[in-house]
């Protein structure tokens, strides 16, 4: 089947003809009609997952997909042939990914009947980001608050957690990397800050001198960079990172709520982010479709930055 993986860690992205696998116990064969791209496929091909699990090259990327269910393994009665299902997988030894024609999946792992609503097309772009937001919501309690800061609020996690926060009627300010005003007011922000040409700090206190109840913040690496932004939040708000630059250092003994945030992707979620879509106004932000011959280039640019939504690849 086609694919398109790494032949090594950290390799470059090619297309690849891989062996179309087979359901084992438990398991069922998805036919990928599209996979959805994230930050996480690059990552996890660089090396990120090598400390945990194994490793199997050539390895094929990705971890989102929708598609049709092809077969079930022996004791996998969950789905039948035929159902369409969109999900989230990563396979242990880590190479089996979305980017193929075809994809196995525990059936007790995070997949789900597919949202009615939308194509599976569209639902290839919601697993990863839409988990990632929805677990968000709930771990930091956030409907408890009544505004969030969201750095990063442009890309995948950052337009449904917009989306979610706002309709839970929290007052969400995005920061973005350049002019998104319109388009973020479209997913429910108050406010857009473009941190490229305002300065985010002032533009934050203008609205909110005490500073805002909650932060999330999608983009900072560091404990430094993570620690500047919080200096935005009251004291007793919370301040969520992805991308574990929540130390307590970074908190300088304040009191802030510190989360660093891991999805823990199950179908339970999966499903009520199926249901968040299917009885609206949750959209999954497509920002291009492609191909999936044209992945190598798509991961690419995803790295270079810049995401406006999801990229999904078309098999
Ligand atoms: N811990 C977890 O469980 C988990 C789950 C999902 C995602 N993540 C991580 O969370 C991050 C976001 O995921 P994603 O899927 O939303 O990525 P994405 O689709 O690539 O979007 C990231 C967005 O953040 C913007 N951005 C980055 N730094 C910024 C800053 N300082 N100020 C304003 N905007 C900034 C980027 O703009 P530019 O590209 O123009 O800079 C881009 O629009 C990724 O690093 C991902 O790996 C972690």
């Amino acid at each position: 089947m086609r694919a398109v993986g790494v032949r090594e860690r950290n390799g470059r992205p090619e297309i690849l003809q891989a062996r179309r696998p087979e359901p084992g116990e438990g398991e069922v064969l998805v036919r990928v009609v599209a996979a959805g791209l994230n930050p996480l496929d690059w990552k996890i091909a660089e090396g990120m997952l090598e400390s945990l699990v194994p490793y199997d090259f050539p390895l094929v990327m990705g971890a989102d997909f929708a598609g049709t269910v092809e077969s079930c393994g022996a004791e996998a009665y969950r789905f039948t042939p035929g159902e369409q299902v969109f999900g989230h997988v990563v396979s242990e030894p880590v190479g089996g990914g979305t980017y193929a024609e075809y994809v196995v999946v525990n059936e007790a792992g995070s997949i789900a009947r597919a949202p009615t609503s939308i194509p599976l097309t569209t639902a290839a772009g919601a697993p990863t980001a839409g988990m990632t937001a929805l677990g968000i919501m709930d771990s930091a309690a956030l409907r408890s608050y009544e505004s969030v800061l969201i750095i990063g609020a442009a890309g995948g996690v950052g337009t449904f957690l917009t989306q979610l926060a706002s309709a839970r009627g929290l007052r969400v300010i995005a920061a973005t990397h350049g002019h998104d005003q319109a388009r973020m007011g479209a997913f429910g922000a108050a406010s857009a800050v473009d941190v490229r040409t305002t300065e985010l700090a002032a533009a934050v206190r203008e609205e909110y001198p005490g500073g805002v109840d909650a932060l999330v913040d999608l983009g900072s690496t560091s404990a430094e960079e993570f620690a500047r932004n919080t200096a935005l939040v009251r004291d007793g708000g919370v301040a969520v990172s992805t991308l574990d630059a929540a130390s307590l250092d970074a908190l300088h003994g304040r009191r802030i709520e510190g989360i660093n945030y891991h999805l823990a992707a199950s179908a339970e979620l999966l499903e009520r982010l199926g249901e968040e879509i299917d009885s609206g106004p949750l959209t999954v932000p497509i920002e291009v479709e492609v191909p999936l011959d044209e992945a190598p280039g798509a991961v690419a640019r995803n790295r270079a930055g810049g995401a406006r939504g999801k990229t999904v690849l078309l098999t």
